[in-house]
């Protein structure tokens, strides 16, 4: 049977939007060389164990070691919980908090600039503007490089290839190529920013990460670069997709839209709906630092797993109905955001975000829906499942 998923060109991997549900929690694909783990329990197995399975995957993938350093997402303890000490602060949902008089001007003022049209496109208009300009004014760094910033990282999502350490076709090496090189471009620009807060000290994020000191030390250029790649990175592309994908679900459910319009206590749980439903970044690597047994698989050591949490966020096993989508549904322990120590530091900003939007959304367009003649686009990559563009009338 055709589903959603298949109109609208969705990778064929992520089976659990066309409710799939894998016989085997956890796989081992020869023709990859990666073991895959698809089951809730299980994926929280193995974030919760940094002991058995580390997040240094780069020290497997070929050109990557050098992202490494400062970057929280490659460490394990103890590094890892240093550098995270740095930024966790700047992240509290009491510091976010503070930031919502920001959310909703910006967001007023993008949906002005497309006042007088009777359409939107959401994603140009304001669910990619709206987080970058957010992270960008955080971190200090012109938010109107933006569409700087779209090149480099539109490239390191464009690639619908699966992940493979055998050999590479020549297509994925093409792809991984073009990805370091726009990588490179991004690094200098993000040193360039960093030299000048050496010499012009500012409160914001870059200024704090070049003045930090770790073990009474302060950050190398290099860990300073890779800690604010991740944070420019992580901290935009994900929020687009939470913003786009709870509108193309809540535009989907029609019945869970007018639930949401007359009650707007629910804008909250919609979007965590929305995160587990249609779960942005789909799957989390790890590497077993030591052989280990999984849903009944012996797993050896220096083995590549790939967590998939989108999956996992579907397991019958732990939601009941998780093909349904009910913007009420409580508990919602979804996954979207990780587990265990790696869990997402963003995760309070992106939840204000997507609540301030969503809100000042059904304020201003008691009527948006989307276009039958223009459809969704979607991101082609198997490890992002969101929104490229969403043509809506207002
Ligand atoms: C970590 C998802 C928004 C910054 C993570 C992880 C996930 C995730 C799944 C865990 C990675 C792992 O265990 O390997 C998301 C989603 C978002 C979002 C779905 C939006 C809906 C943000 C934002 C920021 C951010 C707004 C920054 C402002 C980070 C950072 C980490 C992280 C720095 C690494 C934390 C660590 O390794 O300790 N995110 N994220 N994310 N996220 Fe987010």
């Amino acid at each position: 049977m055709s589903t959603l998923a298949d109109t609208w060109g969705i990778h064929d991997q992520q089976f659990w939007l066309r409710g799939h549900v894998p016989e085997d929690p956890v796989e081992y694909k020869e023709e990859q060389g990666t073991w895959h783990v698809y089951g809730y329990q299980e994926a929280v197995h193995v974030l919760s164990d940094t002991a058995v399975f580390s997040s240094h995957t780069n020290r497997k993938v070929p050109d990557t070691e050098e992202g490494t350093e400062g970057n929280l997402l490659q460490l394990d303890p103890p590094e890892h919980r240093k550098l995270r000490n740095l930024v966790s602060h700047a992240f509290t949902p009491k510091v976010v908090a503070n930031l919502e008089p920001r959310i909703a001007e910006l967001t007023h003022e993008l949906l002005d600039a497309a006042a007088g049209r009777d359409h939107l496109e959401l994603v140009n208009d304001l669910a990619y503007p709206l987080p970058v300009i957010v992270i960008a004014e955080l971190l200090g760094v012109p938010s109107s490089d933006r569409e700087l910033f779209k090149n480099w990282v539109d490239g390191m999502f464009e690639n619908t290839q699966e992940f493979s350490l055998k050999e590479n076709s020549a297509d994925q090496e093409s792809a991984r190529k073009a990805t370091l090189e726009e990588t490179e471009n991004f690094k200098r620009y993000l040193g360039e920013h960093a030299a000048d807060r050496r010499r012009n000290p500012r409160e914001d994020l870059l200024g704090k990460l070049v003045e930090a000191e770790v073990d009474g030390e302060r950050l190398t250029d290099t860990q300073i670069v890779n800690f604010a790649m991740v944070l420019l990175i992580a901290g935009h592309i994900t929020t687009t997709m939470l913003l786009g994908n709870t509108i193309v679900c809540l535009d989907n459910h029609p019945e869970q839209m007018a639930r949401v319009r007359a009650d707007r206590a629910l804008v909250p749980s919609a979007i965590e709906e929305s995160l587990r439903y249609f779960t942005p970044f789909t799957a989390l690597a790890r590497i077993t630092d030591s052989e280990v047994s999984l849903a009944g698989h012996t797993i050896p050591e220096d083995e590549m797993l790939l967590i998939w949490i989108g999956a996992a966020n579907r397991d019958p096993r732990q939601f009941t109905d998780p093909g349904t989508y009910d913007i009420g549904r409580d508990p919602n322990p979804h996954m979207a955001f990780g587990r265990g120590i790696h869990f997402c530091v963003g995760a309070p900003l992106a939840r204000l975000e997507g609540r301030v939007a969503l809100n000042i959304l059904l304020d201003r367009y008691p009527t948006l829906h989307t276009d039958p003649q223009k459809p969704a686009e979607f991101l082609p990559s198997p490890y992002m499942a969101g929104v490229r563009s969403l043509p809506m009338f207002t």
